[in-house]
């Protein structure tokens, strides 16, 4: 197959890679970046949403269904060097932690398996929260009562990945904006961290993210907090660090 952007590094050649949540907005640009690297595609997403994912009908092999379905993702999995997951705390049936648990038992123990999830999750509760994304993460828990998300399983989720012991990156995202790419967003190891003041990050660069720590071994077993390259506080640090 011709790749759809020879100017981007084909570090994907030859290389199969996993898109659980496949036609969702993050989703989407992940299959775009990685077919632009040469990766070949393979989705997973819900059966109603497959034409969400028809531009890419004739570059990618979509499974339809439910991305906790462990026999969905035992197929979409089987021989890939790489499984980015959207982790998505839908309902109130364990289905974030379902899918991230179908992804571990099921990737080759040596893939690279990425994560998407927002600033809330904490690995080591070193991170330091502003009163808006306390009362956020607040509000949202309460939500449960609606029986349509779980926080509480995205937590559950990512304890599972950081237990795991494989070749993990959990990817935390600040708040997400569209709009054309501005290049890899920086990272800081805690929520807190000056460098990640602006709390912005264009939807693009965050699944740009999630395709480059595939092939960056520094982030195997991290929980990156990233926030957009050109924001404010991203400047601020690049001149103090310069
Ligand atoms: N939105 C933000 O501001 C924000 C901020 C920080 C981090 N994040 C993280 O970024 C990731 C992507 O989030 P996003 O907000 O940008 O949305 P998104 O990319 O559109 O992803 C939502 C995903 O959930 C699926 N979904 C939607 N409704 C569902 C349902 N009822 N049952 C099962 N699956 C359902 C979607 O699949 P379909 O195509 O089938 O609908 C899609 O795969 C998540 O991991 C999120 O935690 C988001």
């Amino acid at each position: 197959m011709e790749p759809s952007n020879p100017i981007v590094p084909q570090v994907g050649a030859g290389k199969r890679m996993c898109i659980v949540g496949a036609s969702g907005k993050l989703g989407r640009y992940m299959v775009q970046h990685a077919l632009e690297r040469g990766y070949e595609v393979v989705g997973v997403c819900r059966e109603k949403s497959v034409p969400k994912l028809a531009d890419y009908a004739d570059r990618i092999t979509v499974l339809g269904g439910y991305t906790n379905d462990r026999e969905v993702i035992a197929k979409a999995v089987e021989g890939c060097d790489a499984v980015l997951t959207v982790l998505a705390p839908w309902g109130v049936d364990d289905y974030a932690s379902g899918t991230a648990k179908a992804v571990i038992d099921h990737a080759r123990p040596e893939a690279r398996l990425i994560f998407s999830c927002g600033w809330h999750i904490t690995r080591d509760g070193k991170d330091v929260y502003s009163r808006k994304i306390k009362a956020a993460v607040v509000l949202a828990r309460l939500l449960r009562i609606t029986r349509l998300v779980d926080l509480n399983d995205q937590y559950r989720a990512t304890d599972l990945i950081f237990d795991s012991g494989t070749r993990w990156t959990v990817v935390r995202g600040s708040d997400l904006e569209e709009g054309p790419s501005e290049g890899l967003p920086v990272w800081a190891r805690h929520v807190g961290d000056p460098v990640l003041a602006s709390n912005m990050t264009r939807r693009t660069d965050f699944a740009l993210f999630m395709v480059e720590a595939v092939t960056d071994d520094t982030l195997v077993q991290e929980a990156p907090a990233i926030v957009g390259r050109l924001t404010p506080s991203a400047l601020a640090h690049a001149s103090e660090a310069a």
